[in-house]
């Protein structure tokens, strides 16, 4: 078993993603562990993890490292948070906003296990609410299933370091089921472009349809 290390803490397996496990035998879902002697995997499925999906898709670089400080918006049960974890490591860590309680309850049963993850129960579109715990963070993940997805972010972005990344995960459906998904994409980037830079935008078929994955960088 060779593990092919594609971005710092990303790897290849077999053409399969994962990342290392930061806490050895533990599974945030159903994920697949792999054991490599002193190290184990946990393989990462484009079909459960956006982000897994834009790597596959052909991400050309990658922000989130060892020791980042990442604002993630939209954890929901922490498929996609824990993986970040894995890559920041136990000196990095992850905010993880989220409004479902029933989804937070499973998301902590993950962070028992994860120290770097704090969970928050709280509507991203509030950020007032847990404006007190955050501060100076490297990157922003949203992936919120809402309709106002560009407020989200800008609301958020006052947590975000000058030249830090958004990744910024817009849902069409969320937006208008009834318009063009391209037009509603363009929309949404064009109300973030004044904090904004476009860096690359990657679909994520035929992982998910009628998203698109964006990468910002704040100016
Ligand atoms: C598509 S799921 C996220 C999946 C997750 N990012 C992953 O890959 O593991 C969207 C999540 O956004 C949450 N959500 C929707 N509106 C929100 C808001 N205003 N604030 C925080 N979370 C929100 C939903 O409860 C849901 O759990």
């Amino acid at each position: 078993m060779e593990a092919k290390e594609l971005f710092p803490g990303v790897f290849s397996i077999n053409g399969k993603l994962a990342t290392e496990n930061l806490v050895k035998g533990a599974k945030a879902y159903s994920e697949e562990l792999v054991d490599a002697g002193s190290k184990e995997y946990r393989l990462w499925n484009p079909y459960r993890s956006k982000l897994s999906a834009a790597i596959m898709n052909g991400l050309k670089e990658m922000h989130i490292r060892r020791d980042s400080k990442v604002l993630y918006l939209g954890a929901a049960t922490g498929t996609t948070s824990s993986h970040i974890s894995d890559i920041v490591g136990p000196n990095g860590i992850v905010y993880c906003i989220e409004l479902s309680d029933r989804n937070m309850r499973q998301l902590i049963k993950v962070c028992e296990k994860r120290k770097n993850i704090l969970p928050i129960l709280a509507d991203a579109g509030d950020s007032g609410k847990y404006e007190e715990y955050i501060s100076g963070c490297d990157i922003i993940y949203q992936d919120v299933s809402s309709r106002d997805q560009s407020g989200i972010l800008l609301e958020n972005s006052r947590f975000l370091k000058s030249g830090g990344y958004a990744y910024f995960i817009i849902k069409s459906q969320s937006i208008d089921v009834g318009r063009k998904p391209s037009e509603i994409f363009e929309q949404e980037l064009s109300k973030v472009s004044n904090v904004y830079e476009l860096v690359e935008k990657v679909t994520i078929e035929p992982y998910d349809e009628l998203h698109m994955f964006a990468v910002l960088r704040k100016r």
